[in-house]
């Protein structure tokens, strides 16, 4: 079917895991459907390694100049290296800093001030991209629509893996619907974190008839994205994203008081770890009641990477087909911030239709 022009911006450890991925997954069996750690080895009759990259923007001066190929493992990336990258001859570039940089993360990502970022569009244009992805720090508000317009001036489609909302705000999508580009997002779902796993659970007490009284999520990590989340005036959006995703899976919902979902520190030893605790508070028949404690342990970048793998091919596809505007179906089940929330099994439902072409977007 062609390959998948790729270029990212923030080669942070999300990217590193993508670009791993699809060096890990080049050999995959293309008539096996169940290759482990992919939802589809062939989506669309596009395979993993039909994704190519192109281009690739950050503003850490240790990253710049190099072939994204060794970009990926470079400080402070720190996610867990599973498979070497040959020469990819894509050199990351200079974007504009804008707001990338939190206090909190002005020692980790090391800004020369006086090299100039490269003219974005221009590149995505000479590069012939076709999709970019948003993997920038939580809160890079100005950065997020200087690449979403970026993206709009040089005719390429745009998945946005951050809580800033282009792909869930009216505005945004209509002015993707009028250049004819389409866009996937907000707020990327890991393939099973704790985003996933909260909503299955509480849609698991509501099918069951249990009400849900109270009930937290804490999340703590140690790479740069919780580094920067220290920040809390950046989470506003992020709090929106994950809270939404679990309220959105009941009829009634809960009290603000009665739901706390975030990030709440970053333990540099933790790394790309993530350790997730989660409480549920419920009544049951005869309002017995009755609690779930989790704790859920992941290495928070390839789980992301792993539905990026799909999200890139769902957005080729509507490349293909013409299809403009937010994508609903993929933003559903891919994205913590959809423009429509769904239950995860009907939002798998709706993609798988996508992808057969029966359902639109
Ligand atoms: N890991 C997951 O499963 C997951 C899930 C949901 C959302 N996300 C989000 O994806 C994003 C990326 O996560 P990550 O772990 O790769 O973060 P990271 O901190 O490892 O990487 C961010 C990268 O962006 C670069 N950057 C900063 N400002 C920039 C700018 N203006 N232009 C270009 N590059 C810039 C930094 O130098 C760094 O390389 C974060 O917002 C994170 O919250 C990740």
């Amino acid at each position: 079917m062609g390959e998948i022009r790729v270029a990212l911006a923030g080669i942070g450890n999300c990217a590193s895991s993508l670009v791993q991925g699809v060096e890990y997954y080049r050999d995959a069996d293309e008539n096996s459907e169940n290759i482990s750690g992919l939802m589809h080895n062939v989506l669309g009759g596009y395979r993993i390694r039909d994704i190519k990259f192109v281009a690739a923007f950050d503003i850490d001066k240790r990253k710049i100049g190099k072939d994204l190929s060794e970009a990926v493992f470079t400080d402070p990336n720190c996610t867990t290296k599973f498979k070497d990258v040959p020469k990819l001859e894509v050199e990351v570039m200079k974007g504009p800093v804008l707001d990338g940089v939190a206090e909190t993360t002005k020692d980790s990502f090391l800004v020369d001030q006086k090299q100039l970022p490269v003219d974005v569009p221009k590149i995505l244009k000479k590069t012939k991209a076709e999709v970019l992805i948003s993997y920038l720090p939580v809160g890079s508000e100005q950065a997020t629509h200087y690449y979403a317009n970026a993206c709009l001036d040089a005719g390429v489609g745009y998945i946005n893996a951050i809580p800033v909302f282009i792909a869930s705000d009216d505005a945004w999508v209509k002015k993707f619907e009028e250049k004819g580009l389409p866009c996937i997002g907000d707020d990327i779902k890991s393939q099973v974190g704790a985003t996933i796993v909260h909503r299955t659970l509480t849609k698991l007490f509501e099918d069951r008839g249990v009400k849900l009284i109270k009930t937290y999520q804490l999340n703590v990590g140690g790479n740069t994205d919780f580094q920067n989340m220290l920040e809390r005036h950046r989470l506003k959006s992020k709090k929106i994203s994950k809270t939404e995703a679990v309220q959105s899976q009941m009829k009634d919902r809960m009290l603000d008081e009665d739901i706390h979902i975030g990030p709440s520190d970053y333990i540099p030893w933790l790394k790309d770890n993530k350790v997730c605790f989660i409480r549920m508070e419920g009544k049951k028949f005869g309002d017995i009641p009755l609690t779930i404690d989790l704790r859920l342990s992941v290495e928070d970048s390839p789980n992301s990477a792993g539905i990026m793998v799909d999200a890139i091919r769902c957005c080729k596809l509507a490349l293909d087909r013409k299809t403009s505007g937010v994508l609903k179906s993929p933003s559903s089940y891919f994205m913590k911030h959809p423009i429509e929330q769904y239950s995860d099994s009907e939002a798998k439902t709706r993609v798988d239709e996508y992808i057969k072409g029966t359902r639109e977007r």
